[in-house]
């Protein structure tokens, strides 16, 4: 039977592998186990937003998340800033794609911030918002529900915080998940390059 309950600090070594094995070619993936488990380990302490689908006493899916306004992912980006340029600059010299363009985005954004006096935000995302970060589920637990239920009990987290609304981003050619969010009451909030930001209030 799958067991939900919330993550600790020792699950995150598992939670590391299970990333590895769901998110393949993706950007994080490539920073290796190590700075994943402490790029994990950064949130959970930051948000506490971060619930795991435990089957035979394995974490077989997880789901995760941020709020508004913390400081997790700046944190860990200064925790463990050599070790990620050191990452970044190896994938760039293999030409690396997702590591170019990622290096090329941060350097427009740090230009656009400088030149933006007041930061305006979108009416749709207020103070008492989160970003889900992650949700993943073993291939074999696909279209099992056990997604559905990781959903649930993270909602259950943010609605504790009193969250009121959450957004998520996913990949344009992401289509089973894209379909997954739309089953469960996201709406469409922007439509980027490769990317398309949902919203869902609770
Ligand atoms: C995203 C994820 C958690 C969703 O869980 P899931 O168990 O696959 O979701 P479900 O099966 O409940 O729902 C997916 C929907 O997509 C549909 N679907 C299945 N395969 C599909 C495909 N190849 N293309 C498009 N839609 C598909 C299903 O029919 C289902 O809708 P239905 O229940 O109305 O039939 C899971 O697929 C996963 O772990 N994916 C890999 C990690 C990932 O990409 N995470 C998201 C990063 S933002």
């Amino acid at each position: 039977m799958i067991t939900y309950r919330k993550a600790t600090l020792q699950d995150m070594e598992d939670v590391a592998e299970l990333h590895l094995q769901i998110f393949k070619g993706y950007f994080l993936s490539s920073f290796g186990k190590e700075l994943v488990k402490k790029y994990y380990e950064m949130f959970l302490l930051e948000n506490d937003l971060f619930v795991l689908a435990i089957d035979k006493q394995n974490v077989v899916g997880f789901c995760m998340g941020d709020l508004k306004g913390s400081i997790a992912r700046a944190k860990f980006e200064e925790t463990y800033r050599t070790a990620l340029i050191f990452s970044i600059l190896k994938q760039c010299i293999c030409l690396n794609k997702q590591a170019i363009r990622k290096v090329m985005d941060r350097l427009k954004t740090c230009f656009v911030r400088k030149k933006q006096t007041s930061q305006t935000q979108s009416p749709a995302i207020s103070a008492d918002a989160a970003d889900l970060l992650s949700i993943g589920v073993l291939p074999e637990y696909r279209g099992t529900g056990c997604s559905e239920k990781l959903l649930l009990e993270f909602e259950k987290l943010l609605k504790e915080k009193h969250i009121r609304c959450y957004t998520l981003s996913v990949l344009k050619e992401n289509e089973r998940t894209k379909s997954f969010y739309l089953k469960h009451g996201f709406t469409l909030l922007h439509s980027g390059r490769n990317e398309i930001k949902y919203v869902k209030k609770l």
